[in-house]
């Protein structure tokens, strides 16, 4: 009775229950490889964390800009521009709580009851819950394994209707580990134009690439007036604890966020914001060759076990299609776990069939986890064969 309908009616993250009960069972002495996280197992760069401390020493412990020390805005501005050859200033980027703050209160600043946002399945947990919790409708778009898991074109022209508000995408994508091609990006910018959409794209794996060439929404200037861009210091520096992210958006949008995050939050904690403005000139290619060295492992391994899969580019996850061996995912997972080995079912990424498994686990995990879902398979095919 005291409780919003609204609220009420969401789940908390499937990820994060599946990782606690892989903890319980931890707790009972039990050796359980835990593949859920979603976040690096390397510590932060210490160059990271002296800037921190030392903020801290000299007094960086107050109140600051609600959007962000400037500092930090015209350097991630200038770092962008770089990176991408876009040409953003202070006043197009706004300092938030980690990615998820920022998609949040960008979708905060875009919906009106009623909205309809597209997103594309496999999709990230958050965003179908960000969308309800905001009144705003989320349509969901398959995409499916046998086309890359890129959405089709005409699946996405029909999804669009006068109540679309905004597309969502995400590349490199979490759970899939694909990356988006210049042509997919180039079909989604001109459905955009034609249909007077706005874009918002989640580029916090953009740092983890391992194979092809990246192109960011960034570059695309003809739609600059239509795009927030996400983006995130947790998976790129290894600064998941700090939660520091921006986006970065016509002034117009980043007003709002503004004024969302004056009203509710403040500021991101002020340390974390030196440490962020460190971050951008640690360089962190060590981190994408360990994990290029880890999918690279798993891709024979999982090879050698006749796994259905698309080969992941960027980020730190497989997702895996177990759809032969006569169980649901959660079925999977709950079985995988009793054998010692916790992963995410597809579901929790509104795409049932499938497990995620994600390699930012220590190397020697990684060869537990092989060793552990080999007899599991094994058992597996044994009993469905006889079935
Ligand atoms: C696709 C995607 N977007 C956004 C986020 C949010 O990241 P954070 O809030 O830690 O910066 C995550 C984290 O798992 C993610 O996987």
């Amino acid at each position: 009775m005291f409780l919003s309908g609204r609220i009420a009616s969401l789940e908390l993250s499937k990820t994060m229950e599946l990782n606690s009960r892989a903890l319980e069972l931890q707790n009972t002495g039990k050796r359980v490889v835990r593949l859920t996280a979603g976040e690096p197992d390397i510590r932060t760069p210490d160059p990271i964390i002296e800037a921190a401390y030392l903020a801290m020493k000299s007094g960086k412990t107050k109140y600051t800009d609600n959007r962000g020390i400037l500092e930090l805005r015209k350097k991630i501005s200038k770092y962008v521009n770089e990176k991408y050859q876009a040409n953003y200033n202070e006043n197009n980027v706004i300092v938030t709580n980690g990615g998820k703050q920022a998609i949040f209160n960008a979708l905060f600043s875009i919906i009106n009851p009623g909205d309809e946002i597209i997103i594309f399945d496999p999709s990230w947990v958050s965003y179908d819950s960000q969308i309800r919790m905001l009144e705003g409708v989320p349509v969901h778009v398959k995409s499916y394994e046998e086309n890359g898991f890129l959405p089709l074109e005409e699946d996405l022209e029909k999804a669009i209707t006068n109540k679309t508000k905004a597309i969502i995408i995400n590349s490199p994508n979490n759970p899939t580990g694909i990356v988006y091609p210049k042509e997919f990006l180039d079909v989604v910018t001109s459905l955009s134009i034609k249909n007077n959409l706005l874009i918002i794209s989640d580029e916090v794996y953009d740092c983890l690439l391992y194979d092809n060439t990246y192109t960011s929404m960034c570059t695309f200037q003809e739609i600059k007036n239509r795009l927030i861009v996400v983006n995130s210091f947790s998976k790129a520096w290894s600064m998941t604890g700090w939660r520091v992210g921006y986006a970065l958006a016509p002034e117009e949008i980043i007003d709002q966020m503004a004024k969302i995050q004056s009203h509710s939050t403040s500021n991101v904690n002020t340390p974390s914001q030196y440490a962020a403005l460190k971050a951008l000139e640690v360089d962190n290619s060590f981190m994408v060759e360990e994990f290029k060295k880890r999918r690279d492992f798993l891709f024979e391994e999982f090879k050698k076990l006749n796994l259905k899969f698309v080969k992941p580019q960027g980020a730190f996850y497989y997702f895996i299609n177990i759809s032969e061996f006569g169980l649901s995912d959660i079925e999977f997972c709950d079985r995988l776990l009793e054998y010692g080995l916790a992963v995410v079912p597809g579901s929790a990424f509104y795409t049932d069939g499938y497990i995620r498994l994600s390699f930012a686990a220590s190397f020697n995990e990684l060869v537990e986890a092989t060793k552990i879902l080999k007899s599991f398979l094994k058992d597996r095919r044994h009993v469905f064969n006889e079935n």
